[in-house]
Parts: structure tokens; sequence; C-alpha cells
């Protein structure tokens, strides 16, 4: 049967996994899926702050540069996550950075990061997650350490960097949360389309948007039509979109895992089958390959205790219906 890289590319799309780095080194049968099934990955951890720079004066890049070497083997395209974040920067970033250097610290990091890697990556999440309508700012901006200490035009000297570092890779804002038909998901998506905006306005360089996608099976509130114009609105703008974490979490469902997987199958489809109808999405990436590596255990337990069942493959590397479901959507575009 075919794989899941085979029926994306028949629907000109891209598909793939965030991936441990140490999983694919040591779990064959974790390599083998990812060898069969993805055409574009991405690292969970091993391109952030915290992982490359474990000192201000160090860079670590073995994990990083490790996976690159597997993805050219297997011809696999990798995007890059993340250049600038206000989460998982290092231990010792509270100490280090101020307002006199935190612009000095940006540039360089993405200097050297996004330059190391020039011309062989697919992407690179440039900003990620600079919205928070919760932070009674205007214009939506999250209030994270580095508006705090660049001001409000770190994003605009992010992308302007990264685009002089590597050219050639697809320059992507990522942010989570624009799903919903809910009057938070209607305020991220706003915020995160003034900004967008402004920034091409200024003629930052932006090529593409990131909607992470990660859903809540059976939520009330549900996914439609305001995602549709969403991603209408950055079609007009020129930007491509990827789907770019999409998972599933399942901890509003009942124990039973048969009809936990049942639903958590349905909300892929009918999620993707929306979706895909925008000609613009050319890549989706799942946020991890099995179940048993899944944020959502440890990010948002179940009541119950028992492990989230929130992606493609269960935690024997077995496909779950949620794999059929990817396929069948994939089919139908
Ligand atoms: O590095 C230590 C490791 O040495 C130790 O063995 C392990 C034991 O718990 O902890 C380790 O670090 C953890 C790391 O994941 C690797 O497992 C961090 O504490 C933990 O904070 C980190 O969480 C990651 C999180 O981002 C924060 O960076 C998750 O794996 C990762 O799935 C999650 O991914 C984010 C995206 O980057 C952005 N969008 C949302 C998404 C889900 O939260």
């Amino acid at each position: 049967k075919a794989s899941l890289k085979e029926h994306a590319a028949n629907a000109r799309l891209l598909f793939g996994f965030a991936v441990d780095t140490r999983q694919l080194r040591e779990n064959r049968r974790y390599r083998e899926v990812v060898e069969q099934q993805a055409s574009i990955i991405v690292a969970e951890n091993a391109m952030k702050w915290r992982a490359l720079r474990p000192a201000v004066d160090r860079y670590d890049f073995e994990d990083a540069d490790g996976l690159l070497t597997f993805a050219e083997k297997n011809r696999i395209k990798l995007r890059g996550h993340n250049l600038c974040w206000h989460e998982s920067l290092p231990v010792w970033f509270d100490a280090v950075a101020n307002r006199g250097n935190a612009h000095r610290l940006l540039v360089d990091h993405i200097r050297t990061v996004a330059g190391r890697y020039a011309g062989r990556m697919h992407s690179w999440d440039v900003v990620n997650e600079a919205i928070n309508t919760r932070d009674g700012r205007g214009d939506g901006l999250r209030n994270s350490p580095w508006l705090r200490l660049v001001g409000t035009d770190y994003i605009e000297i992010a992308f302007r960097t990264a685009r002089e570092a590597d050219p050639a890779a697809l320059l992507t804002y990522n942010e989570f949360g624009l799903e919903p038909e809910t009057v938070e998901g209607a305020g991220k998506r706003a915020a995160t389309l003034q900004m967008l905006r402004r920034l091409k306005q200024r003629n930052v360089p932006i090529d593409a948007v990131g909607i992470q996608s990660h859903l809540e099976a059976g939520s009330r509130s549900g996914y439609g039509p305001e995602l549709t114009k969403f991603m209408a609105a950055c079609r007009e703008m020129g930007l491509e979109i990827f789907l770019s974490e999409m998972d599933v979490s399942d901890r509003n469902l009942p124990v039973n895992t048969d009809s936990r997987d049942a639903v958590v199958a349905e909300s892929y489809r009918s999620y993707l089958e929306m979706t895909l109808q925008e000609r613009r999405v050319t890549a989706v990436l799942t946020w991890g390959v099995d179940d048993g590596g899944t944020w959502l255990t440890a990010g948002e337990p179940r009541r119950d205790q028992s492990a989230q069942r929130p992606l493609l493959f269960d935690s024997s590397f077995q496909a779950k219906p949620a794999f059929a479901a990817v396929r069948e959507a994939f089919v139908g575009r």
C-alpha cells in the first residue's frame, strides 16, 4: 500500500512529522516509519535556542547537524523550528540578556544558525507564537522577552536577518490557537492577520504561515468557516500555508481506547477535508510520530492518568484509524 508521502505528493502536498532526534538515532522502528512515510520533517526540540545554546559563547550543533544529514540522505525536506520564541530559551538567558545586548544576541543567533544551514532548509519558523491577545496590548503582540528587550520591531528584525542568512528557505510565521470557532480564536486570527499585513506593507520578507493545528477531539466549538476565511486572507497576501504541528488531544474523551481512536480519526478527517480545500496549503506535519512520544500526555494530562492517543501511530508503531483518515483526506484532495 502506498505511503502517506506518496498520497500527499499526488495531492501536491508534503507530509511528515516533528521528530525526536534521540528516537531517530536509537529506535529502528521509529526511524523506519519516518523513512517510509515522511517527505518533510522538523525537529521537535533540537533546533530551539535551549538545545543549540548551552552557554552564551558556545553553540552545540551535534543533534541538528545529524538531523539534516539524515534528512538529506533520505531525500526528506527539513523545516527549521525555530529562530525566535519566548519559550525554551537557554537557562542563562535571563541572567545575560538585557536591553543593551538583546538585539545583538538575536541577530547573531539567526546569522549563525540559519547561515550554517543556508540553502539546505525547506523553511524556517523565524518567529514562533508572537501573538497573545490576553496581554492587553492594542496590537495583540505577546509581552515576550524579545518584545521587552528589543522592542516591537524584533519580528521584522528577525525576518530580515533570516532572509540575509538563508535566501532560499521559506520564512514562516508559526502560531497556535488560530483554528477554533471561538471568541478567543477570532481574536487570535484578527491579531495575526493585522501583524502579517503590517509586515507585508513594510516589505518584510515573509513567505508562509504555519497554522499549528493542535486540535481537540470532540470540542464543541469545532473548526469551520472562520479558519477557511483566515487561510484565504493569507493566500491573498501571497503567503503559503503549512499545517505545521497537527495533533488531536483526546483529553476530554472517555477512557475506552477504541472509541477515542475513532473520534480522533474523525477529527483528522474533517479538519483536513476542510483545510485542504485551500490550495495554498502545501504541507501537513503531525507533532510527533507515535503516541508514546506525544508532548500532550504531560502537557495536557487526562484526568484518568492514561496516555493521550493524539497521533497516527500507537506506541508500538501500528497505524491507527487516524492514519487511514489522513490518507483518505489526501486521496480526496
Ligand atoms: O532536556 C530535558 C531532557 O534532558 C530530559 O530528559 C527531559 C525529561 O523530561 O526533559 C528535557 O527537556 C524537555 C524537552 O521537551 C525534551 O523532552 C523540556 O523540559 C520540555 O519543556 C520540552 O518540551 C517541549 C516544548 O515544546 C517546549 O520546548 C516539547 O517537547 C515540544 O513538543 C513542545 O513543542 C511546542 C512547539 O515547539 C511550539 N508549538 C507548541 C508545541 C507543543 O507545546
